[in-house]
């Protein structure tokens, strides 16, 4: 009997703190070995001239998500992990939605129905509540996160989802109570609903109008009221997918008084400007998700939000809908006012290649950030460390293979979700995953999938232990 199931022998180790040569030894789908020279396994995978980084966690995840009448997600989880293992992730987080009138264990169950036995890499849900009854504040959440549901995101937009400052101060006490982080997605609707309003006036229809009525200020005010809304209530806050530098001004005045707000930023918000959405026909509705791509100076805060530590984690926010479909951005609503085009982008398997390549390779952030930005952070801010997260004896084997000097150009043809397009089409980028290994199984290997589905499973998490110095 060898003492390992598999080797990886030759690579540079990356984890959010260190960099060093090392093999690893792989056990029961875990790390049982670093050190040098190991030998006595079935399986050697030679790593020479590539880093070894921990998988990839995507805590900013949508699919199968229900999203409105005639509109239907482009990815189901099959699709969805699939597109991520090939994007170097292990572990996904997508949103699980309650909706109105339905009782949050109810919508649980229902996810969990599309989720297991479908997927390629592990998953864990939050909860969104649109839905603040007693019941769902004081029953289902609590008894939820004591399963391993243990973050909960509120919508200060979109109707038939927004709750109204009070219910989102109800939301915060519950979650404070019973230890839930809540993830809040920040901007003012009544703000976006008069902008809306006057572009109708004015016969403003095109996907463009998306990016003009959902401006900076409305989304620095709901960044400042949801940090304030937590500051009353006294429990930590995460500001998903921040757009600019004025949101980011909010941040840093809300940790400067002593509040722990955490904050995640998406691809976007770094590589994306409103002029995507300015081009003639109807393509800008590629690029339209919320908040909006804003232009270079945002681009440049949320480098320098990256680069010093404002952000917490880089997710996605992938939310994918076909282009070319009356199910998707071509819904025949859309088509008539940019107010009805479903809001959302692909973006799962390019985000890590695009954080590496504009990040690491333009000597914006180091590895060792990159590991704590695209898996580290994650895993310890919603309960998942140090099962998942880095490279540890002990630790699941989740691991990415990572090839920083491959050039690849990115266009919808490589990619592996159920989208028809990618936002990103034409970007070129240095540094690619080549191989994907979760709990010491490859799942994608030299651009082929190497398992089944269902190789991937639910896994229940911890309360967050992340914390921030104010
Ligand atoms: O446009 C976006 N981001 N759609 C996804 C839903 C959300 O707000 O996160
Ligand atoms: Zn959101
Ligand atoms: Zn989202």
């Amino acid at each position: 009997m060898t003492p390992f199931d598999t080797i990886i022998t030759g690579g540079t180790v990356v984890t959010a703190a260190d960099t060093f040569q090392a093999d690893i030894g792989i056990t029961d789908g875990r790390i049982a070995a670093i050190g040098q020279a190991l030998t006595g396994a079935a399986e050697v995978i030679d790593a020479s001239g590539l880093l070894v980084l921990p998988g990839g966690i995507d805590s900013h995840v949508h699919i199968a998500q229900p999203s409105g009448d005639g509109v239907t997600m482009a990815d189901d989880f099959e699709s969805a992990t699939r597109s991520a293992a090939f994007g170097g992730h292990t572990t996904l987080l997508p949103f699980c939605l309650q909706a109105k009138g339905q009782s949050l264990r109810d919508a649980v169950t229902w996810y969990h129905g599309l989720a297991d036995g479908n997927c390629y890499t592990d998953v864990s849900f939050h909860l969104i509540i649109t839905d603040p009854t007693p019941q769902a504040l004081n029953q289902d959440l609590p008894a939820l996160v004591e399963d391993g549901y243990t973050s909960v995101k509120v919508f200060m937009t979109y109707e038939g989802m927004k709750l109204t400052d009070k219910e989102i101060l109800q939301t915060l006490e519950a979650a404070k109570t019973c230890g839930a982080l809540p993830m809040v997605h920040a901007e003012n609707d009544d703000a976006i609903e008069f902008l809306r309003d006057r572009a109708a006036d004015r016969g403003e229809v095109a996907p463009k109008y998306h990016a003009s009525t959902r401006p900076i200020p409305a989304e620095r005010e709901a960044t400042h009221r949801a940090i304030s809304l937590a500051e009353i209530i006294d429990v930590p806050i995460m500001i998903v997918h921040v757009s600019n530098g004025d949101a980011i001004g909010e941040i840093k005045a809300g940790r400067a008084r002593g509040s722990t707000v955490f904050a995640e930023t998406c691809p976007q918000y770094l590589v994306l400007t409103a002029d995507d959405l300015d081009v003639t026909g109807f393509d800008g509705a590629k690029y339209v998700c919320s908040p909006p791509p804003r232009d270079t100076d945002s681009q440049a805060a949320c480098w320098a939000g990256l680069e010093q530590g404002v952000f917490d984690v880089f997710s996605s926010d992938h939310c994918p809908f076909r282009y070319d479909d009356s199910e998707g951005k071509k819904h025949p609503e859309g088509l008539k006012s940019f107010r009805w085009v479903p809001n959302g982008i692909p973006g799962v398997e390019t985000s890590l290649p695009i954080l590496f390549s504009e990040g690491v390779g333009k000597g914006r952030i180091d590895l060792n950030r990159f590991v704590a930005l695209t898996s580290t952070n994650h895993a310890k801010m919603y309960g998942l460390y140090p099962q998942k997260g880095t490279i540890a004896v002990g630790s699941d084997a989740d691991i990415v293979l990572w090839d920083p000097t491959r050039v690849e150009v990115i266009r919808q043809g490589i990619l592996h979700h159920g989208a028809d397009y990618t936002p990103y089409e034409g970007i070129e980028v240095t540094g690619w995953p080549i191989r994907t290994i979760l709990r010491g199984q490859t799942i994608v290997a030299d651009g082929e999938l190497r398992a089944e589905k269902g190789v991937g499973a639910y896994r229940t998490r911890a309360r967050s232990g992340q914390t921030r110095a104010a």
